[in-house]
């Protein structure tokens, strides 16, 4: 009998731009210190982009390694979803601007918004095309360039974001012991107002006392996403741990978003996950919201912390609030 297909993730690629921006950068303008930004976040320096550097530019870069690596041609993909918070255009989408560059053919190309969820909200969607046989290989995407959304002069906000890409290619598979396990998706548009970028065509709300002089900057509750940051990262690793379990295998490699080292040490200080099996690299990028995750994943790969065989865990949260994660087996 044939078997259903799953998704296994077949390549990754990365894109970071040249322009390194160290802590002290910020302050000549901002009454900050290297000092606390690094001990507050465990940030050192991000990068941004240059003038000519965009979310698809940077996506583009990262899907051709993607391809490269998994040793796939761009007219071979079926589809491309890609997630960000910072597009190029309203319409069309970054993913088309990506499958023009890359140079697909007619395919569907779409964008999602989950903010720092969003690349595991896009695995969702290309795993779900995969698994009903309506694709067979996948470009996910995840692109930002939030330099370009910062107000520099909050030193609450500015000092945490980067640039920078990360993309996958997922393939059809019948082995039903790699690829993906497990997608759990959550959001709570309660509570829309801790992380928020305009857009051009919101109602801005009436300028008064206290409101910020760009309302197109992304404003952010810092404390109050720190407390829903260590909370829902501490339950996301304990459930996806339990699927583990329940399929007989254990978690080699935890991919973070990678938000702020304090919270990825206070979400995991009560479990038993060795530190040293979680990809963190947020001292050199900082927070590049939907493109956190899948540059940590390449990291990883890349540096052999994971070889085929390993099951990681990719877990998110940000915006909206949305928060995610995905169990794989490479
Ligand atoms: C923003 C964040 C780093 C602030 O750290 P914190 O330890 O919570 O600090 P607090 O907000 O309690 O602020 C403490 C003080 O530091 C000050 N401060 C904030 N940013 C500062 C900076 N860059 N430099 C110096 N002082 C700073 C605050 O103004 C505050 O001063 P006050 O006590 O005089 O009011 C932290 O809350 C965080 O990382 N939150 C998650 C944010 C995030 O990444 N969101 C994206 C979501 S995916």
């Amino acid at each position: 009998m044939e078997r259903q297909p799953g998704s296994l993730l077949l390549g990754t690629g990365r894109c970071v731009p040249d322009r390194v921006v160290p802590n002290e950068e910020f302050t000549a303008t901002l009454d900050t210190s290297d000092e606390w930004i690094r001990t507050r976040t465990g940030i050192r320096e991000r990068r941004y982009a240059g003038p000519a550097d965009t979310s698809a530019s940077l996506g583009t870069v990262a899907a051709r390694l993607a391809l490269q690596s998994a040793k796939v041609e761009p007219r071979e993909i079926d589809m491309i979803v890609c997630a960000s918070v910072t597009p190029d255009l309203m319409c069309p989408s970054t993913a088309c601007l990506i499958q023009a560059a890359l140079g697909c053919p007619p395919i569907p190309a779409f964008d999602v918004l989950a903010a720092c969820s969003g690349f595991v909200y896009a695995l969702s969607v290309a795993d779900q095309y995969i698994r009903t046989g309506s694709a067979k290989k996948v470009l996910v995407v995840g692109a930002e360039v939030l330099s370009r959304v910062s107000d520099f002069s909050d030193r609450n906000t500015c000092i945490l974001f980067g640039d920078g890409a990360g993309a996958a290619v997922l393939g059809a598979t019948t082995d039903t012991k790699r690829g993906i396990h497990k997608i759990r998706l959550f959001a709570d548009g309660s509570r829309q107002e801790l992380i928020q970028v305009q857009s051009m065509v919101t109602p801005n709300p009436t300028p008064g006392p206290g409101s910020l002089p760009n309302l197109r900057h992304l404003r952010m509750n810092g404390r109050e996403v720190f407390r829903f940051a260590v909370a829902t990262l501490k339950q996301l690793v304990e459930d996806a741990r339990e699927d583990c379990r329940a399929l007989g295998k254990e978690v080699k490699l935890i991919v973070p978003h990678q938000v702020n080292v304090r919270i990825i040490d206070a979400a995991l200080e009560d479990s038993d996950f060795p530190p040293d099996r979680v990809v963190v690299n947020l001292d050199r990028y900082g927070n590049t919201s939907a493109a956190s995750v899948p540059i940590a994943l390449d990291e990883g790969i890349r540096d052999g912390r994971c070889q085929v065989g390993d099951t990681i865990l990719l877990v998110a949260f940000g915006g909206g609030l949305t928060w995610s994660s995905a169990l794989i087996t490479l």
